[in-house]
């Protein structure tokens, strides 16, 4: 018998059919205006996507906050003072039936010097010595600031739904302020916000709530989370389990696996196994884990270079959605291309220079991604073959080399 495609099949989630099992994942993409709102870049770079063909295009991570900025060209939503530049952005990233949801972020202490004045964090644990210099010090948040905090989450989820988004994402991934709340090395506190696995995850599960009760039953609420965060005494694969096992009793819509943080970037591969690389997705022995324990909806993201690759992991009940990121950079019409059978594998280089002390830092990376995103924005084709080291001094030369410090996945 021949195995099924499902790539291309339909996906119903509690109240919504997803057309198709791709699924962009999230990409910062430091595209909005000077007063960070979305730009005719930003909302072009989401037309040419959805028009691409995805199930879902999961927003790069949208900002609760003005005063805590991931970095200077983020988007925030806070309040319904430009919602009309949020509807366009929405009405262009719901074109052909695509789903698009709003990816929500409060970065915590995982800011670069210079963006915020003061970085925040559950407890005032430093960055390990070696990352030090890149990040201000950060104080701890009381108890009041941290249930503003998820206020300004459900705040941003209700303005995205009033705006056209047709679901949320919470960032608790890749070590920002959920995931840092999350992390028993990052949150020393002794209140009921700290120690045990269940109270490190009050302050998600108080989001997930806060957010759910603005947005109501029908609006798709999702959660990114790492597997686990690859660090000593950090957020641990078990624990990881617990809180998806967690979110699912609560009707999360779907959860997005993915893993590590700026201490240990393991969602770009970096630190891969040759073996890992070779079976593509970085994260699916996680996912195939927790798929015995619940049947909530998941998206496994990173890795994923081949249609074989994506067919088999649905195939095989690994996952229910291909998270894909960088492939989207350089093919915005990449789900078309497979459904065409005009793809079949895709071949991204790492970025390198060629000069070690640059090559070493995963930065370089997201700067030529971001630079493919804003020739897409201008209407552009993306540039596969484009230099790293053109990319690096273009950069530079438009931003000063203080740029290539402030870039975060
Ligand atoms: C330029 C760039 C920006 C990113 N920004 C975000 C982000 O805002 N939120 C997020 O959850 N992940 C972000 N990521 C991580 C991706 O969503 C994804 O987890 C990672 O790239 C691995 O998937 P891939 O192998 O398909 O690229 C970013 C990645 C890149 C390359």
């Amino acid at each position: 018998m021949n195995k099924p495609f499902l790539l291309f099949q339909p996906y119903p989630l509690k109240n919504i059919i997803i057309k198709n099992r791709i699924f962009k994942s999230a990409m910062s993409e430091a595209l909005a205006t000077e007063d960070n709102l979305p730009s005719d870049k930003l909302i072009r770079l989401y037309r040419t996507w959805a028009r691409g063909g995805a199930g879902v295009l999961v927003t790069g991570n949208v900002m609760v906050d003005r005063k805590a900025l991931g970095e200077r060209r983020n988007v925030v939503l806070e309040n319904d003072r430009h919602l009309t530049l949020f509807k366009k952005w929405a009405e262009a990233g719901t074109e052909n039936g695509t789903h698009l949801w709003m990816q929500i972020n409060h970065p915590g202490k995982q800011v670069f010097k210079g963006v915020v004045d003061e970085a925040v964090a559950p407890s005032a644990v430093p960055f390990e010595p070696s990352l030090q210099k890149f990040f201000p010090k950060c104080r701890a948040l009381t108890g009041e600031e941290i249930t503003a905090i998820i206020k300004k989450f459900a705040e941003t989820a209700r303005l995205a739904q009033n705006a056209g988004f047709s679901g949320v994402q919470i960032h608790a991934a890749h070590g920002y302020l959920v995931s840092q709340f999350l992390s028993n090395k990052h949150n020393r506190r002794t209140d009921e916000w700290g120690g045990s696995i269940k109270n490190r995850f009050r302050f998600l599960q108080e989001i997930y709530k806060a957010v759910r009760a603005e947005t109501g039953e029908g609006f798709p609420v999702s959660v990114k989370i790492n597997s686990a965060d690859f660090i000593k005494s950090g957020f641990s694969e078990h624990e990881s389990l617990y809180v998806i096992k967690e979110l699912a009793d609560m009707g999360t819509d779907l959860i997005e696996i993915s893993g590590g943080t700026y201490e240990k970037p393991e969602m770009t591969g970096r630190n891969i196994k040759p073996s890992t690389a070779k079976r593509e997705a970085y994260f699916i022995e996680h996912a195939e884990r927790l798929k015995k324990e619940t049947d909530v909806p998941i998206a496994v993201t990173g890795g994923f270079r081949t249609k074989e690759g994506m067919e088999e992991a649905l195939f095989r009940g690994k996952t229910d959605f291909i998270g894909i990121a960088r492939p989207m950079a350089v093919y915005p019409a990449l789900p078309q291309l497979l459904k065409e059978n005009k793809l079949q594998k895709l071949t991204l280089t790492q970025k390198k220079t060629g000069i070690s002390l640059l090559d070493d830092h995963a930065m370089l990376e997201l700067t030529w991604y971001s630079q493919q995103l804003a020739r897409i924005g201008k209407g552009k084709r993306p540039k596969p073959a484009f230099s790293p080291l053109l990319s690096l001094f273009l950069t530079v030369l438009k931003n000063g080399s203080e740029v290539f410090q402030k870039r975060r996945v």
